[in-house]
């Protein structure tokens, strides 16, 4: 049986028709650029996210990255995330000018963790005689940006306190979390809603993809939306003058149209997503494997939260995983290592200092973590191939 890591065909299949429809309506309309397409998605994910400003872009690295230009950050500045993420994570604060730092992540969760982000802050940073934080090097930190990796939220509650102390932005890469639940001061709050801003990636590949590249921002605040509006076409507020750089972020009519169609669906992918991780977990501990491998943490799972994790990937560790996948290759079972080196380690960001063993945590899981096929429509016999054959290889 051949199992691929993911499979669309079923869910394009089963919406083919009104995705059809909506091409064929924006192609009609002749409305490609900003139009009603994307204003209406922007209320649908505003409605869905329960925040007032959703603000549609280009793609999930274009959300960042407006987000960092809109609060100001930039050459003298620092903003502190995660070497375990994907790359925009930390080119984009690279990308404003500002430095990248760098904090090691819980090993359970693979997310930020808020104990080492408080340990680098009390042991590196200064309040100097304006008030601002600065790191040893004199930069000025503005931000922390932490990414909810696989579909599992940070612990926000912690990182939100971190901020409120010292005074910084959060700001949220919820690129791969969309819909994620926690609760946040007590509420049930979804991922991308809980700091100054966050971004969501429409990648294909995503819980709700586009069929190409989109993303959005969501925020509450106004005076940034607005800022955000404006650098998303070129720092325009009146046609062909501008007072700021921006660029062309703009989200484009036919993803919103498809975006729109897929949306009121998303809810019940993540719940079949969840569905086969809890499969894979009870196979797992039905054949004696969770003393072999390490299976994705749950710790918001039983707090009333439907969404406590959309498995957005479903990522298991061993010391063995390169010869384990190489097993599962022959198989014909297609599986991803996200992320195979810590952005610390990136030859691109050899110019901040970093060097092997700075982020032990990260290294580890950069050595050990790897993703198994998980798609809302997977079956129960593909999954029951995918634990057979890890059961034969540590036979
Ligand atoms: C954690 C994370 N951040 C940012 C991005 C960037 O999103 P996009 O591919 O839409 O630019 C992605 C997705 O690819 C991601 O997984």
């Amino acid at each position: 049986m051949r199992v691929p890591l993911l499979d669309l065909s079923e869910q394009y299949r089963a919406l083919a028709e009104p995705i059809h429809e909506a091409i064929e309506a924006v192609l009609a309309s002749r409305r490609f650029i900003l139009g009603p397409q994307v204003k209406a998605f922007e209320k649908a994910i505003s409605d869905y996210s329960n925040t007032p400003h959703a603000i549609g872009v280009s793609s999930g690295t274009d959300a960042l990255l407006v987000i960092l230009m809109a609060l100001g950050i930039g050459r003298g500045d620092a903003v502190i995330t995660t070497p375990y993420a994907f790359f925009a994570t930390g080119a984009c604060i690279a990308r404003v000018g500002a430095k990248p730092i760098f904090v090691d992540i819980d090993p359970d969760t693979y997310n930020i963790s808020a104990s080492a982000l408080q340990k680098y802050l009390e042991k590196n940073c200064r309040t100097d005689s304006s008030g601002d934080l600065t790191t040893p090097d004199g930069e000025k930190v503005r931000a922390i940006l932490p990414a909810h990796l696989f579909g599992l939220c940070c612990e926000m509650n912690a990182i939100q306190k971190i901020s409120e102390r010292y005074q910084l932005h959060v700001i949220e890469d919820a690129a791969q979390a969309i819909g994620a639940e926690y609760r946040f001061g007590g509420k049930i709050a979804k991922a991308g809603t809980m700091g100054k801003a966050g971004a969501l990636s429409f990648y294909p590949s995503k819980n709700l993809g586009a069929a190409g590249d989109a993303g959005m921002i969501i925020c509450s605040d106004d005076e940034l939306a607005t800022k955000v509006r404006i650098l998303r076409e070129h720092g325009m507020e009146l046609r062909y003058y501008h007072r700021v750089i921006g660029g062309n972020f703009r989200l484009d009519e036919m993803q919103a149209a498809i975006l729109s169609v897929k949306l009121p669906h998303l809810d019940n992918w993540s719940a079949a997503r969840r569905a086969a991780a809890d499969f894979y977990r009870a196979e797992f501990m039905r054949t004696g494997l969770t003393e072999k491998i390490t299976l994705p943490a749950e710790p918001y799972r039983g707090r009333g939260l439907p969404n406590h994790h959309i498995y957005h990937q479903y990522v298991i560790r061993t010391p063995r995983r390169d010869v384990l996948r190489e097993h599962l290759a022959r198989r014909e079972i297609e599986t991803a290592i996200y992320y195979p080196l810590g952005l610390h380690e990136q030859k691109c960001f050899a110019y901040l200092g970093y060097k092997k063993g700075d982020f032990q945590e990260t290294e580890r899981a950069a050595g050990e973590a790897f993703a198994l096929p998980i798609y809302p429509e997977i079956s129960r016999e593909a999954q029951r191939y995918v634990v057979d054959a890890i059961v034969e290889f540590f036979e």
